[in-house]
């Protein structure tokens, strides 16, 4: 989808669809008075008439208005004037693409980036109208045989602002909306990728592509040079797998020379059967994204690399299957991590946390001024925040404040849990230096902690996004998340969010 910003009279648009709200109860906005005003009425009339109320969600079309150069008006309801946020501004946004798809419009001007929204300007309004627009846009349809011809799917929106001095400004954020919204999609199509297709070796593959597209450096290591760096902790996962594991490096330098990067590291399992330590079979086929945290990083670096933000960054991504086999690791193996700490394996289906750990400990060679892994890493953090929010841990409080901050710029949420002394009991081994699990409470935090010992040089966070990485049922499909949190935190950085 392409966008574009204007400054003008909804009346005056030569659109196939001019799109105006309505707020409860039958109140127009601002933009939906003046078309009015030129349709003498026509839309007092609709609403007098009870057919639009405002309701949020609801959508009506309107042919031919009299006195207005557009094809079509679509009035998009708001909900209660005085409830209108956020959500409700991203949920107006996405009704419209949604409506607008039904329309045999391919093109649009939308006027519902001019309404007000507490405590955010007219940037944010731009931004999330972007990010939203190609949320409710995306489809993943590469592997049905027949594509609807039917529809004609909206392939322009012109974003309305109210005066011409905001032009720039919105233009800025228009970009960035794109930015963040593209490399939602492309952590979707890589979560929602088949795992036969989505493998180790087509992650990193796309990578690569990445790299070539926006001039970044890539590095792939294969499983000779991590058995070399002593990453048997990693390797212990892969080694049930025939397909080979690889460690994707991927960089971005947008920072001034000799600035220290933020790392960004990713779960990259690309299918988890739990190994030797089988999961039941219900559901299985939702671990193919198992590997969402190394696609939002992914997404993440593009989205930062088409923003050209001045930092520099760095995508790690430990991938590999964890499958059962003849040579998979067992449960009461024992292997020495990267970081020379033993680990006993009770449980291979706790394997997320056996490849970022030594992930973690490559990290240190990037001298990072932060780092951030992003993981569907346990069961537990769903039980916990279900698919609203995501898990934050952090070693450091002004980290996790910010990450917090930037999810609530960003909607996309996350919610702090601790990552207290008590809990690292819970990963008491008799036989080696730490156990794989922490037992059947606490699950999300024993996990972390388990990671906490492999972060020590640096300041680090951990996103346990398993309820929020994909949603499973009727719109079953990967959510994107947390790119935008990641991307707007980058931004923030930069001192460049709203
Ligand atoms: N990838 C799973 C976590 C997961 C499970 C995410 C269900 C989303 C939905 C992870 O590798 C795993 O299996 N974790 C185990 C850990 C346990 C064995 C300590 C879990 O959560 O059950
Ligand atoms: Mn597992
Ligand atoms: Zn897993």
């Amino acid at each position: 989808m392409e966008f574009s910003i204007k400054s003008g009279s909804p009346e005056k648009q030569r659109s196939a669809c001019v799109v105006v709200g309505i707020f409860e109860a039958k109140k127009p906005t601002l933009p939906a008075e003046l078309l009015d005003k030129a349709a003498e009425g026509r839309i007092s009339e609709i609403l007098r008439r009870g057919d639009m109320t405002g309701k949020a969600g609801s959508t009506l079309l309107l042919h031919n208005l009299p006195g207005t150069l557009c094809d079509r008006v679509l009035l998009v309801g708001l909900g209660k004037e005085k409830e209108f946020r956020e959500k409700q501004f991203a949920d107006a946004v996405r009704a419209t693409i949604k409506a607008l798809n039904e329309t045999g419009a391919s093109e649009a001007s939308i006027f519902l980036t001019e309404l007000a929204v507490r405590k955010r300007d007219t940037a944010w309004r731009v931004r999330h109208t972007a990010i939203a627009a190609l949320e409710a846009a995306y489809r993943f349809e590469q592997f049905k045989s027949k594509q609807d011809e039917n529809r004609r799917s909206l392939r322009k929106l012109t974003l309305n602002v109210e005066r011409r001095n905001e032009l720039a400004i919105a233009e800025a954020a228009l970009q960035q909306g794109i930015a963040i919204g593209r490399g939602a999609a492309l952590a979707r199509d890589l979560g929602n990728l088949p795992p036969n297709v989505c493998h180790p070796t087509y992650l990193a593959e796309r990578a690569r592509a990445l790299a070539e597209e926006f001039g970044l450096e890539c590095e792939i290591l294969e499983r000779d040079d991590m058995a070399a760096l002593g990453m048997n902790s990693l390797l212990a996962v892969a080694r049930g797998s025939h397909q080979p594991p690889k460690l994707i490096s991927l960089r971005y330098r947008g920072g001034a020379a000799g600035s220290k990067p933020i790392v960004l590291v990713g779960k990259g399992v690309t299918f988890d059967t739990g190994g030797i330590s089988l999961k039941p079979g219900a559901d299985m086929d939702e671990m193919k994204y198992d590997m969402c945290g190394a696609a939002a990083v992914l997404g993440t670096l593009q989205a930062a690399a088409a923003m050209r933000l001045p930092l520099d960054l760095v995508a790690l991504v430990p991938a590999t299957e964890n499958m059962p086999g003849g040579n998979a690791t067992r449960p009461g193996d024992i292997v020495t991590s990267m970081s020379g700490q033993t680990i006993e394996i009770l449980n291979t289906d706790a394997e997320g946390r056996l490849i970022l750990c030594d992930a973690l400990t490559y990290a240190e060679r990037f001298e990072p001024e932060t780092v951030i892994d992003v993981a569907t890493l346990t069961g537990a953090c769903v039980v916990a925040l279900g698919g609203v929010a995501t898990g934050l841990f952090a070693n450091k409080d002004g980290l996790a404040r910010d990450l917090i901050e930037a999810g609530e710029e960003a909607r996309d949420r996350a919610w702090h849990m601790p990552l207290w002394d008590e809990y690292q009991d819970l990963l008491k081994s008799p036989f080696a230096d730490m156990a794989n699990i922490g037992g059947r409470w606490g699950g999300a935090v024993s996990a972390a902690c388990f990671l906490s010992r492999f972060a020590k040089k640096y300041d680090w966070a951990h996103l346990d996004i398993a309820g929020t990485a994909w949603k499973s049922g009727a719109d079953k499909g990967a959510t994107g998340r947390p790119v935008p949190l990641l991307a707007h935190y980058l931004l923030q950085r930069t001192g460049d969010a709203a």
